[in-house]
């Protein structure tokens, strides 16, 4: 982890010149509203402090040229080929032909995607680093995205706008990387702020902050296993869902209200029922936990996030041993409001909301527990909800080493 006055100092030792901004965009975690987005439902994520920077500079040769500081490689080539490209064509940086490094091909995807947008275009070189956990649940892939489509903003400059724009880094991510996701992850590293947690609703991509508490924190509870088969079964969720909004005669999950569901139930023959359940039940209780955390009753918020966790594990069935485990660790603890999943599941990280003063003793606690009961490595993180993607001109940095990106 490294901040912004170093990586300018490692761009200009790399590419002979000082770099002309910094662009951040940051990780997330979601409270609520779990494996809604592509139902076109309620999603409540906050951006987290764990973030991917990339330091960049113009050129006038219509190309890109990236170093990754974390991973040592470096990417290079016209826009204009890669715009022109096909997605699932086999092109060199599309991943199914890459050797070793996947992060290339983000940065070449949501090039293909904003060009597919008409976004006016400009070469620059960067160098990138990121401090997000991979594979851990916490979008350091919509991180990488976000931070690309911000390079391309600032050095072609134009102002970003949310939705398009997080519309245009889910299409890399669906199109060009191939994997399936929502929207949720984009738009929050987009619209993030500081001290709240977003409301999105995944229909319209109308968003609004919603203040987080003073009095609580989320910790993020990494369990330390990895998301095994977590592809296959997120696409096979996705069009078990589809499949559900069909047989009902909807054009999404979204909508069938909680009122509706007990005729609707009687429709669908299992596992459609259930998956349908989840989803319909966590659309209610995301906006149930908006009012509970503007009315800061905080014992019902955490009571919401209990009843996803058992959704998400006995409806979706996205949950693991190793999640259940940490939550039940979790909720057990004093000072702890309640604890779920957070994320597509099947491993990764759960969150719980935890009083601010019991934050410490209660990592402490979590972590020795899990760690006796799974012989696992678990690692808790508390961090404070945070902006989203930001463009920092170098010239108005704080002086190398006073800030931390
Ligand atoms: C992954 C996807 C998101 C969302 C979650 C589940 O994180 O990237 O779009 O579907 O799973 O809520």
């Amino acid at each position: 982890m490294i901040n912004a006055g170093e990586l300018v100092r490692l761009f200009r030792d790399r590419f002979g010149q000082a770099p002309r901004w910094v662009v951040r965009a940051p990780g997330r975690v979601n409270l609520i509203g779990e494996h809604t987005d592509y139902n076109e439902g309620f999603v409540m994520p906050l951006a987290i402090e764990h973030a991917v920077w990339i330091a960049l500079a113009p050129r006038d040769d219509r190309r890109v040229v990236v170093e990754s500081l974390d991973f040592g490689g470096r990417v290079e080539f016209p826009i204009d080929e890669v715009a022109a490209a096909q997605p699932g064509s086999g092109h060199p940086l599309q991943p199914s032909h890459r050797s070793g490094q996947v992060w290339p091909a983000y940065i070449a995807g949501v090039t293909w995607s904003l060009a597919q947008d008409g976004w006016p275009l400009r070469g620059w070189e960067g160098l990138i680093h990121g401090d997000v956990p991979i594979g851990a649940g916490l979008s350091s892939s919509a991180a990488i995205e976000v931070a690309t489509a911000y390079a391309f903003a600032a050095s072609a400059g134009w102002e970003p706008k949310v939705p398009s724009l997080a519309r245009a880094c889910q299409r890399a991510e669906n199109q060009w990387v191939g994997v399936g996701c929502g929207i949720m992850d984009q738009l929050v590293s987009l619209a993030g702020k500081k001290g709240h947690a977003i409301l999105i609703d995944c229909r319209s991509l109308e968003y609004r902050p919603v203040i987080l508490p003073a009095e609580v924190v989320v910790v993020i509870m990494d369990t330390g296993t990895r998301r095994g088969l977590a592809d296959s079964e997120y696409n096979s969720r996705r069009s078990q869902c589809e499949e559900a909004a069909r047989l009902l005669g909807v054009r999404a999950l979204r909508d069938i209200g909680w009122d509706n569901w007990p005729q609707c139930e009687l429709v669908l023959p299992e596992p459609w029922r259930r998956r349908a359940r989840h989803v319909v039940s966590e659309n209610h209780r995301t906006l149930q936990a908006v009012e509970a955390m503007e009315q800061r009753a905080l014992d019902r918020l955490g009571r919401l996030l209990v009843e996803s966790h058992q959704s998400l594990r006995d409806d979706f069935e996205v949950s693991s041993p190793a999640l259940d485990t940490i939550v039940a660790i979790a909720q057990a603890q004093p000072g702890c409001f309640g604890a779920r999943m957070t994320g597509a599941g099947f491993g990764g990280c759960a969150i719980a909301l935890v009083e601010a003063a019991r934050a410490r003793e209660f990592a402490q606690s979590v972590e020795a527990e899990y760690r006796r009961r799974t012989n696992l490595e678990p690692k808790l993180y508390v961090s404070a909800p945070a902006y989203g993607a930001q463009i920092l001109s170098v010239d108005e940095l704080s002086p190398p080493g006073s800030e931390n990106p």
